[in-house]
Formats: C-alpha cells, sequence, structure tokens
C-alpha cells in the first residue's frame, strides 16, 4: 500500500499517512514526498515513533543538516538536533532558547544561506498550549497589491538575530535571556536578503520577511524603510494564510522554509507538564 496524502488547510499543508519514517524510505516514496513538500509548503507525518538517529537519518534525505549557533541547547550527543521544550535542568537552568520560536519566523534567515526546511518531531505534548502555527508567504506575496509588488521588486531587507535591537519585539525579560557571547554574535553578523524571494524548485515568488528577524529595509531611509516593513509584517499574517497545528505525540511537522513562515504560540502550562520537540534544520541556498 502507498502512501495517502491529504491537504490539512486551504492555505498550506498536507499530511501524510502510510509511511514509517523510522526505516529507510524507497525512491518512489521519497519522491512523493518530495513533490508533496514543493506543493503543499509543509507535511504533517503522525504517529512517527523516531530514535534522534531515525529522526537525523530521514532527514539528510532532503539535505546536510545544519548545527544550530546556540550550541548550549543542542542534543549532547546529537548535535544535529535542537532541542525545543520547556523542561529545565537540576539546577532550574532552562534547556532551551528562550522565547524559542515566538514570533513569526522562518528559520536561519539571519544566515548567510538562511535554512532550506526544519523537522520537527513531537516526543512529549502537553494537554493544553505549545501550538504551532505556520504561513504561507507565496500567498502574502501573491496577495499583494500589485503596486506593492512592483515597489518591493529587487528591494533587499536586513535580518538580525539578536532581537534586543528589533523594535517590534517586546524588550527580552532580563532574568529570563540568552547572552550573546562575543563569538555567536561574530557568527551572526547582519545578513540582507532579497524581500521578494524565488522559490529555486518551484519558481514561485515567496514575502521572504519575517517579525522575529526582519528589521529594516536595506536600500530605503528609516522612515520610509519603517513603514514599508510594517505593510509587509501586517499583510502577511492575515490568518487566511496560516494553518495552526495541535501537535499530537509523535508527530513529525516538515516545512519549507524558502516559502513560509511559522511560530511557537506559546500557551504551555507550567511543569509538570511537558512540551519537549527535536528540530533539525536542512541547510539552505542563498536566496535570490
Ligand atoms: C521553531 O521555531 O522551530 C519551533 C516552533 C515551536 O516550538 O513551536
Amino acid at each position: 500500500m502507498g502512501i495517502s496524502i491529504k491537504p490539512l488547510s486551504e492555505a498550506l499543508g498536507a499530511e501524510i499517512t502510510g509511511v514509517d519514517l523510522s526505516q529507510p524510505v524507497d525512491d518512489g516514496t521519497g519522491e512523493q514526498i518530495l513533490d508533496a513538500f514543493h506543493q503543499h509548503q509543509l507535511l504533517l507525518f503522525p504517529d512517527q515513533t523516531l530514535t534522534p538517529e531515525q529522526h537525523i537519518a530521514f532527514s539528510r534525505g532532503f539535505g546536510e543538516l545544519e548545527i544550530h549557533v546556540c550550541g548550549q541547547y543542542l542534543l549532547p550527543e546529537y548535535p544535529e538536533i535542537l532541542l525545543l521544550t520547556n523542561e529545565r535542568d537540576q539546577e532550574g537552568q532552562r534547556l532551551s532558547i528562550a522565547d524559542g520560536g515566538s514570533g513569526w519566523h522562518s528559520d536561519l534567515s539571519y544566515m548567510k544561506r538562511p535554512s532550506l526546511g526544519s523537522l520537527l518531531h513531537a516526543v512529549r505534548v502537553p494537554k493544553t498550549g505549545g501550538d504551532t502555527e505556520w504561513a504561507s508567504l507565496y500567498q502574502a506575496y501573491e496577495t499583494l497589491p500589485e503596486k506593492t509588488q512592483k515597489r518591493i521588486e529587487g528591494l533587499r531587507a536586513i535580518h538580525q538575530f539578536d532581537q534586543r535591537s528589533n523594535p517590534r519585539l517586546p524588550p527580552p525579560d532580563l532574568r529570563n535571556r540568552d547572552e550573546h557571547s562575543e563569538e555567536l554574535i561574530a557568527l551572526t553578523p547582519d545578513m540582507v536578503h532579497p524581500i521578494v524571494r524565488t522559490h529555486p524548485v518551484t519558481g514561485h515568488k515567496s514575502l521572504f520577511v519575517s517579525l522575529r528577524f526582519t528589521i529594516g529595509i536595506a536600500d530605503m531611509g528609516e522612515t520610509e524603510g519603517t513603514e514599508l516593513l510594517d505593510e509587509l509584517l501586517a499583510h502577511q499574517e492575515q490568518s487566511e494564510f496560516t494553518y495552526r497545528h495541535k501537535w499530537g505525540q509523535g508527530d513529525l511537522m516538515m516545512w519549507d522554509n524558502r516559502c513560509t513562515n511559522h511560530r511557537a504560540c506559546g500557551g504551555v502550562v507550567e511543569l509538570p507538564q511537558v512540551r519537549r520537540l527535536h528540530r533539525t534544520t536542512v541547510m539552505g541556498d542563498v536566496p535570490y
């Protein structure tokens, strides 16, 4: 029996059943999954029991994996896996990035080669809260007024990792924030990418900016750039472009960072309820 592919929402996403990702995927199934990935931008594989090794092996089928710059939040024996959890260590220290994933973003857009895609596996899920939401940046681009599409063609935006100088985000809670070491700052200089990004496989254009990482327009004065970026971000977040997911244990979500944004919706009831997700991140290309 082959796999079955069922759309998740009007906006984006499809659910794929009939495949066990803990086992090597045959070539025919692999091609169907890749086609579905390009067509739907976001894939849900429900009910997958995966060890870190199996999660990494499936992810490698899509390209080389990133080792995230926040080394302290990687699984010690599996640096390809970034931990996203509300758990704490014995000293009460966080085990994952402060406010990890809150605020719309595309993974690693602050790097020269932002990520191609991410694969997030739900290891433990809370009864309440902890949803994740995705937005189609194709639809965001396609529904812009023609005048705005023309205005942004060829313009570039500035992407920044350190959220402390992003005027659109609340100031980080000083008791609960990540220190940005000299080394981390050196690894993540501001990066400039086209606002209108062309997908290297589908050829479709997307609106490649985000609330979390985009801080300005490189080719404009500050006042004009701020107004334009505010307008683009407000447009991009409309609910008709989005799909919101309530995690089930074992769900694996895989998305295309070249044409989607996502955010953690928060609202996780505190410990002892646990939300623990493992993420691998596939390397991408320089956007154009
Ligand atoms: C992420 O931004 O990769 C994680 C989102 C989440 O934890 O829901």
